[in-house]
Formats: C-alpha cells, sequence, structure tokens
C-alpha cells in the first residue's frame, strides 16, 4: 500500500446515513459495496439500485466511483452491465448484489466477484460470478458464475462427514423446507453434504486479499445458515480446493474481514433479510480459524446497537499508510425504494484488542480522534 496518500489533509466530512452526493452533486449509487484501492486511487464499486421495488433486482449494473481522499467521489462510470444479449447470465432482472473488485499482480486483472440470482428466480439459485477488467473501472467481462467447490470436501469436518447424502437423508432434508431463514429445526451438518456434487450454495459475500498474495471468498452457505472461507485460485477467477466451514448453524451474513496485529476479523450480521439486525464479530488467529464470535462490536445506547445503526455491514476498508485505521461500511437498505438506500461508514475503534464501532454524527478520515469514541453505556 501507499502510505504517502492524501487522506492525511482531509477534513472533509464523512456524515453516515445522509443522502451522499457525488462530485456531480447526484447521490452515490453503489450499494452493498467495497473498495479497491489501487496506485494511490480508492475506487468504491457497487450495486446501481433503480427506484421502487423493482430497484432490488440488476437493471443497470455495477457502479464505480474514485477518490483520493475517501470523502470526495467521482463517477466513473458502470463497470460491469447488465447484458440483455441472448445467453447473458447477467440479463436485467437478474439479483446481483455485493460486488468486490481485488486486483491480481500476477495476471494484471481486475477481478470481481458478487453473488448471482438468475432472472426469474428467488434466492435459491446462489450463485457466484466473477467478471474481469484490464482497468479498475472497467469495462469488467463476464467470466463465468458457479457454485463453489464442486466435488471438493470442506478441510474442517471428519473423514467419516465427507459422504454425499443416503436418499433417505436426501428426502428428510428437503422435507424440512429450508430457504434462507433460520429456522430452528435447521440441520448444522448436513447440507454441504448434499450441495457436494454441484457446488455449495453462495449467497452474501466478500473477497479477501491477505497481506501474502493470497485470496479468499468468504459466502453464506448451506441456506444462509453456515459460512464458508474459500481460498482464490492464482487467478483469482476460480476457487483453489481449499475451503472451511464456520459457525454451522449461526446465520452469518453480510461478511467483512480485516486483519489487524496478524488476528482476523470478521464483522458479519444476523440474517433477517433487509432489515437490520444486531451486528457479529467473530477472530481467529489464521484464516482457517480456529474462529471464535465475541458478540455485538457496535458500542454505544441499546436501540443505535441492536440494530447496527440502522444498517448491515458490507465492507471493511483498511486506510493505506495508517496503522490501526479502519472504516466500516454498511448498508442502510431501503427494500421499497432501493435507490435511496444510504451508506453508513464509521471509523473503527480498537478497544482491549478488539475492533468496535461507535455512530458519530459526523467524522473525518484520518484525522478523527478515535481514541475519544464513547465506550459502552
Ligand atoms: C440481505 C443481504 C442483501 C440481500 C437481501 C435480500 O440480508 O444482505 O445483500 O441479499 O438480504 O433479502
Amino acid at each position: 500500500m501507499n502510505p504517502s496518500i492524501a487522506t492525511s489533509d482531509s477534513t472533509k466530512p464523512i456524515h453516515p446515513g445522509e443522502v451522499w452526493n457525488d462530485t456531480n452533486g447526484v447521490p452515490i449509487n453503489a450499494h452493498g459495496g467495497g473498495i479497491l484501492f489501487h496506485e494511490g486511487t480508492f475506487w468504491w464499486f457497487g450495486e446501481h439500485k433503480i427506484a421502487g421495488e423493482e430497484g432490488n433486482r440488476a437493471h443497470v449494473g455495477v457502479h464505480v466511483y474514485t477518490s483520493q481522499d475517501l470523502a470526495e467521489w467521482t463517477d466513473a462510470g458502470i463497470a460491469l452491465t447488465v447484458d440483455d444479449s441472448p445467453g447473458s447470465e447477467i440479463p436485467t432482472g437478474c439479483v446481483l448484489e455485493r460486488p468486490k473488485v481485488i486486483f491480481n499482480p500476477r495476471t494484471g486483472k481486475f477481478v470481481m466477484w458478487f453473488h448471482l440470482e438468475p432472472k426469474g428466480g428467488g434466492y435459491e439459485g446462489a450463485r457466484s460470478a466473477v467478471a474481469i477488467a484490464d482497468k479498475p473501472a472497467g469495462p469488467y467481462q463476464f467470466l463465468h458464475s458457479l457454485r463453489p467447490n464442486a466435488g471438493v470436501w470442506p478441510e474442517n469436518v471428519q473423514a467419516v462427514d465427507k459422504c454425499r447424502l443416503t436418499i433417505d437423508e436426501a428426502d428428510d432434508l428437503a422435507a424440512l423446507g429450508l430457504g434462507g431463514a433460520p429456522f430452528p429445526w435447521y440441520p448444522k451438518n448436513i447440507c454441504y453434504r448434499r450441495d457436494f456434487e454441484g457446488g455449495q450454495m453462495a449467497r452474501d459475500m466478500t473477497l479477501f486479499l491477505d497481506d501474502d498474495g493470497a485470496a479468499y471468498h468468504i459466502y453464506a452457505s448451506e441456506n444462509n445458515g453456515t459460512l464458508h472461507i474459500s481460498q482464490l485460485d492464482d487467478d483469482f477467477t476460480m476457487h483453489a480446493g481449499r475451503y472451511i466451514r464456520i459457525f454451522p448453524g449461526r446465520f452469518h451474513e453480510a461478511p467483512a474481514l480485516m486483519k489487524e496485529g496478524g488476528r482476523y476479523f470478521l464483522f458479519s450480521s444476523d440474517c433477517t433479510g433487509w432489515a437490520p439486525n444486531t451486528a457479529r464479530l467473530s477472530s481467529a488467529p489464521s484464516i482457517w480459524g480456529p474462529w471464535e464470535e465475541h458478540g455485538n462490536p457496535c458500542l454505544g445506547p441499546g436501540a443505535l446497537i441492536a440494530n447496527c445503526f440502522e444498517s448491515q455491514p458490507n465492507f471493511i476498508l483498511p486506510v493505506p499508510g495508517e496503522i490501526d485505521r479502519f472504516v466500516f461500511m454498511a448498508d442502510r437498505w431501503r427494500p421499497r425504494n432501493p435507490i435511496d438506500g444510504r451508506y453508513v461508514w464509521l471509523p473503527i475503534a480498537f478497544q482491549h484488542g478488539m475492533p468496535t464501532v461507535s455512530w458519530h454524527d459526523t467524522w473525518t478520515l484520518p484525522s478523527h480522534p478515535i481514541s475519544s469514541a464513547p465506550t459502552l453505556e
């Protein structure tokens, strides 16, 4: 990362939850987003939403904005455009969510992953899709969509549990009528066996690029009940054949990963659709675990922190050149009028070695006095 970027001069405030205009004076349209930092510039990718309930499906594609200071954003256009040509997997009306972009120095390509639900279905497709570009702003070319890790067993299950379902087990599982909701009868250790052959379900997702150059895809799998962490291959366009399941039956959604002091911290949410809920923090000494849940990373009055400041996480941004500085990014969804969804960006403050998030009406980056964040009341 380049420590010489100009963020240390920034005094432009960020207003979490307010309408955030780009440099043209138009509200930023990049929901469920993520940020790429490349050669001194920030690139914010997110879902372009339209007005009305049909805006919950893709009509335009992935929008990208660029910034030098994280406060002022310039519209850089549509990075990945929906494609209505015959055979396209990303036509108008598909679900295209949570796009994330990382750069692969080996291939020189910018690699975008997103959650894809084919047009005409609900959320049962549970696919991941990949698009690549030669420049950060695109245009991104759709490469493929898949269900992760077909024919590969997770690393952290016993040999005895690496077996396909029997016909009776398959019938019993189908009879449970699992969709994506956290039913109390969710069977914690069986869905991955059902999906061994065709690939694992993948809905809410993120990418994480580690400091050793390895990249990971983290996604809500097994009918949302269990997260998977899967390494990507050298090109970052496929899975590498190595993955683990974590927190079976805990229904974590909206994963966002960061690393600090050699430890991995995972922010996530509970599973309540567009409605905000209590955030969750987990951590591990290695990406491969063991993972431990710590509870709610949000600090402040109960009403605010019970629903994560009325938002759901989408990304944790490490501020380049700034030790211990991270930005918590989340969506305040407006499912009845998605274009009016808001962005809740807040500074992360470490307390007793744990990343925490507190509300600020306004704050600046990075001159914000992180140590003065309010403590739990
Ligand atoms: C949310 C998720 C969104 C979208 C939505 C659909 O929990 O974070 O990305 O998938 O559910 O209901």
